[in-house]
């Protein structure tokens, strides 16, 4: 059974819509990382990029989840549900999505009937060193997408391929040297701010509204 929707906040300010980013590597030098630094430097003004760590997340164990979750868990929840929106930026992992991901997937999904993501607007952008772009990852992602009841962009997809060839080693910026990627990269986040934007001020469906 999908947890129950929660509706979308109406807009009262100007303020920009909050997005939660979260990036499915750990590594000091993630490639996937740099990209989510780009989409938050490329971002238009109505939208506020901010990374999520996900890193100290024990695993999931439903027998932890009890009057006193572990406080990371507690942080992560929380950070999900105050966020507008939610970004995923990851590698592919042997044709998957990185456990470290889906670990956070499943811990903000928690206490049953409290998902923290339903009804959010959300994309992927799925990265490799590999010409695929983490195809498998995308996608796999995109499954556990449908059943959180994360409004997922579809288009334009992003599958971002050779990672190690974007960035100019010396310079440390935030933007990749490829101008190609750069220029997709700033595509993709103007078209999420426009789903972004239809999905948060989206009247409720009418069988929704009905009960
Ligand atoms: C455990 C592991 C599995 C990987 N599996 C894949 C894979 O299935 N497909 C792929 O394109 N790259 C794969 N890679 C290579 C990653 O694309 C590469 O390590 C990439 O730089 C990781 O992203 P990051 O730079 O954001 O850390 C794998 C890397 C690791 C460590």
């Amino acid at each position: 059974m999908t947890a129950p929707r929660t509706a979308p906040v109406p807009r009262t300010t100007t303020a920009p819509r909050r997005v939660a980013v979260l990036v499915g590597s750990l590594r000091g030098g993630s490639y996937s990382r740099r990209i989510a630094h780009a989409l938050a430097a490329l971002a238009p003004p109505s939208l506020d990029l901010e990374i999520v760590e996900i890193g100290d997340l024990p695993f999931y164990d439903e027998d932890l989840d009890g009057a006193h979750p572990p406080e990371p868990w507690t942080r992560l929840r929380r950070q999900v549900r105050e966020a507008d929106a939610v970004l995923f930026v990851t590698p592919e992992y042997n044709r998957s999505l990185p456990a470290v991901l889906k670990n956070a997937l499943d811990v903000a999904s928690r206490p049953y009937g409290h998902s923290a993501w339903a009804g959010k607007p959300g994309a992927v952008v799925s990265t490799s060193v590999g010409a695929l772009g983490g195809f498998g990852a995308n996608h796999h992602l995109r499954q556990s997408l449908v059943f959180l009841d994360v409004y997922t962009m579809q288009q334009p997809e992003a599958y971002i391929g050779n990672t190690a060839k974007l960035f100019d080693p010396q310079d440390q910026g935030a933007l990749p040297s490829d101008e190609r990627a750069a220029g997709q990269l700033r595509g993709f986040i103007d078209a999420f701010a426009a789903w972004v934007e239809r999905l948060v001020t989206a009247p409720a469906p009418a069988a929704e509204a009905a009960r």
